[in-house]
């Protein structure tokens, strides 16, 4: 069943291309150019009381779930131009935000199974239920498995088809919530007439690209990154480091870390570094940082120089060109050069290997790692 991968969790990694691709396939229209700027490219099937005068996105899920929906909250406000909150379920479910008609509700949850995010929901539903019926339609969930207690609590779903997921740690539904997004940001966003279509038509040539671009991360560096893990399978402490779009991908890193091999890891956004995390760092704590192309490539390399003025070893996830990537990082770890939008797909990649090789070196149970559960269906 491991197809020859010694852990399921590797045999998924690999198998994120594939997941990317049937996204493609399922969700949008490989034909669409600007000129057809009338219709959205995306083919989600969601009725259109969903969208009917929208004002708010409110998403709540757990885990590497809500590491999505932090990807989720810069898609939907950065192409649709709508102000997206996102809530730990198991905080969400105590103190919800006070209740306004034009919100959608979106729940993730790949397992469609998990406690709190389900209570949230069912909250969410409950409170809804003496008001206009297009509000009540107002739920959506994104997860891997419709046919869930999630599937039975939600008038609306998106299918991640990313196909069954073993391995406890989160990895490829996690670049399918990621699909999921990109394709709800991007019919909101046609939808609500707030993007240009040339601007849309790049981003469509960008997520087509994207499998061929995980698959060269695989091949290119899998070996490097099991090379690299030697040097850290007695490491007491990790930082990662991303901005923007990037900033959920340090914290999924850095959960991916922690979780398979119990090695102390935290993920922040650069710029927060200053403010009281810059203490920890000495030789002894290697810095990851995620350093992509955009808004803020500068800001981040500098950030990352206050780190190596510590003593803390770099590591930099970018596709800078080799000589000026060496001049910033101790080491590298090169990734194709993709649109800032879209660099999540393929910064996440290395980092998910880079957990699973040090947890593989250390011996650990990859799989099944000690105190998790595949779905946390209690509270
Ligand atoms: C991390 C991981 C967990 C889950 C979380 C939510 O690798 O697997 O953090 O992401 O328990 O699970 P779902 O998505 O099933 O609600």
């Amino acid at each position: 069943e491991k197809q020859g991968f010694k852990h399921f969790m590797l045999k998924e990694i690999y198998e994120q291309p594939g997941v990317v691709r049937s996204c493609l396939e399922n969700y949008i229209d490989s034909h669409w150019t600007a000129a057809d700027h009338r219709h959205s490219p995306i083919r989600l099937n969601l009725s259109a009381d969903l969208y009917a005068d929208l004002q708010q996105i409110q998403i709540v899920a757990c885990g590497t779930s809500w590491h999505a929906a932090l990807v989720g909250k810069y898609l939907l406000e950065q192409l649709a131009e709508l102000p997206t909150s996102v809530q730990y379920a198991s905080e969400f479910r105590y103190a919800p935000s006070p209740l306004t008609p034009n919100t959608l509700t979106i729940g993730v949850t790949q397992s469609g199974e998990t406690a709190d995010t389900l209570a949230a929901l069912a909250m969410e539903k409950q409170r809804r239920s003496g008001h206009a019926s297009e509000f009540q339609a107002r739920l959506l969930g994104i997860t891997n498995r419709p046919e869930s207690s999630l599937g039975d609590l939600v008038p609306h779903i998106i299918d991640t088809h990313a196909g069954i997921e073993i391995g406890v740690a989160a990895t490829k539904t996690f670049v399918a919530q990621l699909m999921a997004f990109y394709c709800l940001a991007i019919d909101l966003a046609q939808q609500r007439q707030v993007i240009a279509p040339a601007q849309l038509e790049q981003l469509l040539v960008g997520l087509q690209q994207l499998p061929a671009q995980i698959e060269a991360v695989l091949e290119s560096q899998e070996r490097y990154i099991e090379q690299l893990a030697h040097d850290f399978a007695e490491t007491q402490d990790f930082i990662f480091l991303g901005r923007g779009i990037n900033f959920p991908i340090a914290l999924e890193g850095a959960l991916k870390l922690k979780e398979i091999s119990y090695i102390h890891a935290e993920g922040y956004p650069a710029g927060e570094m200053k403010h009281g995390p810059i203490a920890l760092l000495d030789a002894k704590v290697p810095v990851v940082a995620i350093a992509m192309p955009g808004t803020v490539f500068e800001k981040v390399l500098s950030n990352a120089q206050e780190a190596k003025a510590r003593d803390a070893r770099l590591i930099g996830v970018t596709p800078m060109d080799e000589h000026e990537a060496a001049e910033t990082f101790d080491t590298v770890i090169p990734v194709p050069h993709v649109d800032e939008l879209l660099s999540p797909i393929v910064t996440v990649i290395p980092l998910q290997l880079l957990a699973y090789h040090i947890a593989a070196r250390r011996g650990l149970d990859v799989d099944q790692p000690r105190n998790l559960a595949k779905s946390v269906t209690v509270e």
